[in-house]
């Protein structure tokens, strides 16, 4: 657990999170829930916001929103002076519905249809980021049917992979995201692009890849990328005026992650802001309006679900079974990634850890764990446990797989708490089934 004024143990040996302590929110909203700490969420945008302010000069932070998706992070988000990514209809109709700025947003994706172009179109989306010669054209077509003229990136694939505290540059090509910029695929969909009367292409985009603490990767991708815009220059006598340099940081889970604290993370947007200034100086390249795309570090931190603890199963000399009333409908990442989390029993934050515990969850499926060799006091059926680190890609990858409900969301702040997102219902269940 990655301690701080908003994540603590109380005097009582209760876990509390953002002055609320777990047993209490058990108590008014039950088991399992997903609790958001919302000074941290706030703080953390803060922080970005400024940084590239103050660091860089132009530029733009999106919260990238596939990480979690609601209402009322659209809401944070406006609050907080930050743009957003989304790459579906149904983030953007989110969006839209508690009047985020339209100007304010980047729309991603390698395949977006046809009604979500016209969507976005229609509702004047700012940037539109292309990854197809098709989506090209039946944008530009869409465009003219509005007699609109639409801002667009092009998503390129620098070469770069990153992950974690590694990264390889590679020639690979082989990703349905994005034009490399190795060969001549990404000059050849920037001319057609140009060549689109309806688009007017601001620059380009990349993403390098999720959860990176090693921040050379991201001065490498800064380096190719200026270069790829100074050969743009040479080549087609064309300048670009944005950067989209995508999201990736890396936040703690387990004591294998950094501990960062909020300010910490204004060292990623410094060394990217760092990098580019001294690369358009070298290149002699105009200074682009910078945009990077935090989604995870974020949110991710800033969630703890709550689950209770219902059977407990030993099998001598294998192991010791802890479930709990969620599971791989709630945070599949266990399954889809091999994920590690954190978990602690929230009623008794100081009680010695005894034993090794797998806590898995309530599907008819082996593989659903929610985290292994956890070392734990003697648990007991009613204890809450808290998994730390779950406000990134958890409610966002939900699903009611074996009609299990998608558990609500609360924020928590100041002492306070409110659903963000309120809990499904069996009604919900039906609600679409003929
Ligand atoms: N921008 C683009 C274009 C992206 O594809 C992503 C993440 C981001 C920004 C935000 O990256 P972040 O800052 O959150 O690392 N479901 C996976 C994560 C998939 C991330 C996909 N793209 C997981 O649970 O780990």
């Amino acid at each position: 657990m990655n301690e701080r004024e908003t994540l603590k143990i109380n005097s009582n040996g209760v876990l509390e999170i953002g002055g609320v302590d777990a047993v209490s929110l058990v108590k008014q909203y039950q088991t399992p829930l997903y609790v958001m700490d919302k000074a941290y969420i706030k703080s953390i945008c803060n922080v970005y916001v400024n940084t590239i302010k103050d660091f860089y000069g132009d530029g733009a932070v999106a919260y990238a929103s596939k990480a979690f998706s609601c209402k009322e992070i659209y809401r944070i988000m406006k609050d907080s002076s930050m743009s957003i990514d989304v790459v579906s209809a149904g983030e953007l109709y989110t969006a839209l519905s508690v009047g985020f700025p339209a100007e304010k947003i980047y729309f991603h994706g390698n395949n977006k249809s046809f009604f979500e172009l016209d969507l976005a179109v229609k509702n004047n989306v700012g940037t539109i980021v292309l990854d197809a010669y098709q989506e090209a054209d039946i944008l530009n077509d869409i465009c003219e049917k509005y007699n609109k003229t639409q801002n667009v990136l092009i998503r390129t694939n620098p070469g770069i992979e990153a992950h974690t505290h590694h990264y390889i540059q590679t020639a690979k090509i082989d990703s349905k995201f994005g034009f490399s910029i190795s060969n001549l695929e990404a000059l050849e969909m920037v001319k057609y692009a140009l060549n689109k009367k309806n688009l007017k292409l601001k620059g380009l985009h990349c993403h390098i890849g999720s959860q990176i603490f090693e921040k050379k990767s991201f001065e490498l991708a800064v380096e190719k990328m200026t270069d790829f815009y100074l050969k743009i220059k040479n080549v087609l006598n064309y300048e670009f005026e944005v950067l989209n340099l995508g999201g990736g940081f890396g936040v703690y889970y387990t004591d294998e992650d950094e501990k960062l604290s909020v300010t910490d993370y204004a060292e990623y947007i410094k060394t990217i802001a760092k990098k580019l200034n001294d690369c358009v100086i070298k290149k002699g390249i105009k200074k682009p309006y910078l945009v990077i795309e935090p989604g995870r570090s974020i949110v991710g931190e800033a969630g703890v679900t709550l689950y209770t603890v219902g059977n407990i199963k030993t099998i001598p000399k294998v192991k010791n079974y802890l479930s709990v009333d969620g599971g791989m409908f709630d945070n599949p990442r266990f399954a889809l990634y091999s994920a590690k989390y954190t978990v602690k029993i929230a009623n008794r934050m100081l009680d010695k850890p005894e034993k090794y515990y797998t806590v898995s969850g309530k599907c008819c499926e082996s593989g659903d764990i929610i985290a292994e060799n956890c070392y734990l006091p003697t648990v007991k059926s009613g204890d809450i446990v808290a998994t730390f680190s779950t406000g990134a890609y958890n409610y966002s990858m939900a699903s009611n797989y074996n009609r299990n409900l998608v558990p609500p969301v609360v924020m928590v702040e100041n002492g306070k708490s409110y659903y963000a997102v309120k809990p499904q219902t069996l009604e919900d269940l039906l609600r679409n089934d003929v």
